[in-house]
């Protein structure tokens, strides 16, 4: 990113460029996920994640009286495995088979090209824009999406709000920078008072205008939104924001466009948002206990009955990670967002 006479640039800008930058962002020249990538998703380590979201699914759709169209949206499609997985699944459905449109949404033409390398079917295709798709009841799967799109940062001290902004020094070395800022704007634009009771914000526009644009459809055509990722309760938000190389936490300026970006969400945030769109948060757990509650234990004792130790132990290792509280059990939460007269809760 050029960055003249030294000014400082927006903190979701210089994210964006880092993940983002058409000729050497993260995300746009290389495959991140698994064990030789940086990071690995649930979807990765195990099929009984994605199993599980599509038995979700398939509920999700009797509870809405088993229309004849319905949407399935997977947002930020990562390396395809969430998507091929939940096909896979569905498509042992005969009533359903036939019924139902699974999209797409990605930003990285690497990982779209990889994607639509992995899956074929005719019930899919990928979608830049959500407005565009198919009038129907419509689920958004958000694993591991919110937490990938850019955030701003804003800091109180002795009453003055500043905005976190990063800078190139002399020396080529990025730096953070805080400038004071009318905080109400923010309020405003937000369309309530976030920052009363703060000290410190931590939020995503991008992440905001996806939100809003998913509830207008969720109204519209019914449906839900499904979140999935790190992420807390409490009311106070804080300074999650970190970089991912090689499976370790690392300097987000240090490892400008060599690291992924990422962040937890504020579920309590996030809760004030569908409020105001007039959603509903239907249902918030952890994913240890969406899991389970899913029946993945039953799942895995099933699919593990007859094999050998060595193949059950596998199956039961990517299990815990997947549950247990020393891993993704409880650090990563669970939200259901659906408009205000559904009655659906299964999983929480
Ligand atoms: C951490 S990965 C999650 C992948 C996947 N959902 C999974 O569970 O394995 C984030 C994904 O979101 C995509 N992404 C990030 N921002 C996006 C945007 N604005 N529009 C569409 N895709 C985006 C990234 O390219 C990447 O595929």
């Amino acid at each position: 990113m050029k960055n003249k006479n030294n000014k400082s640039i927006d903190l979701d800008k210089f994210i964006y460029q880092s993940l983002y930058n058409k000729k050497d962002g993260y995300y746009m020249s290389k495959n991140p996920f698994g064990k030789k990538g940086d990071f690995i998703t649930s979807a990765n380590i195990s099929i009984f994640f994605s199993e599980m979201l599509s038995i979700w699914i398939l509920s999700f759709w009797e509870n809405l009286n088993k229309p004849n169209k319905i949407n399935i949206i997977d947002l930020g499609g990562g390396n395809g495995d969430l998507s091929k997985n939940i096909l896979a699944t569905l498509n042992k459905f005969p009533n359903f088979k036939n019924i139902y449109k699974l999209y797409i949404h990605e930003k990285s033409p690497l990982l779209k090209k990889k994607q639509k390398i992995l899956i074929r079917d005719k019930n899919v295709s990928w979608v830049s824009d959500l407005r565009k798709i198919q009038k129907a009841p419509s689920l958004f799967i958000a694993n591991e999406f919110f937490d990938a799109l850019p955030v701003k940062q804003f800091l109180k001290n002795d009453k003055i709000w500043k905005e976190r902004k990063v800078y190139l020094s002399k020396s080529k070395n990025w730096n953070f920078i805080d400038k004071e800022t009318d905080i109400n704007l923010l309020d405003k634009k937000i369309g309530f008072k976030i920052s009363k009771d703060q000290n410190f914000l931590e939020i995503s526009k991008v992440g905001i205008e996806y939100l809003n644009l998913i509830s207008k459809i969720i109204k519209n055509n019914d449906g839900g939104v499904l979140i999935i990722d790190y992420g807390y309760y409490d009311k106070k938000m804080r300074n999650t924001l970190r970089g991912f190389a090689n499976h370790k936490i690392v300097n987000i300026l240090k490892y400008y466009k060599k690291c992924d970006i990422t962040y937890s969400l504020s579920f309590n945030f996030l809760k004030k948002i569908a409020m105001k769109n007039n959603l509903k948060v239907a249902g918030l757990t952890t994913q240890g206990d969406f899991l389970k509650n899913m029946g993945i234990l039953e799942r895995a004792e099933i699919v593990s009955k007859n094999l050998s130790f060595t193949e059950k132990a596998n199956i039961f290792y990517r299990l815990n990670k997947l549950i247990s509280k020393n891993f993704m059990g409880e650090v990563f939460k669970v939200m259901l967002l659906t408009n205000n007269k559904s009655k659906f809760r299964i999983g929480f």
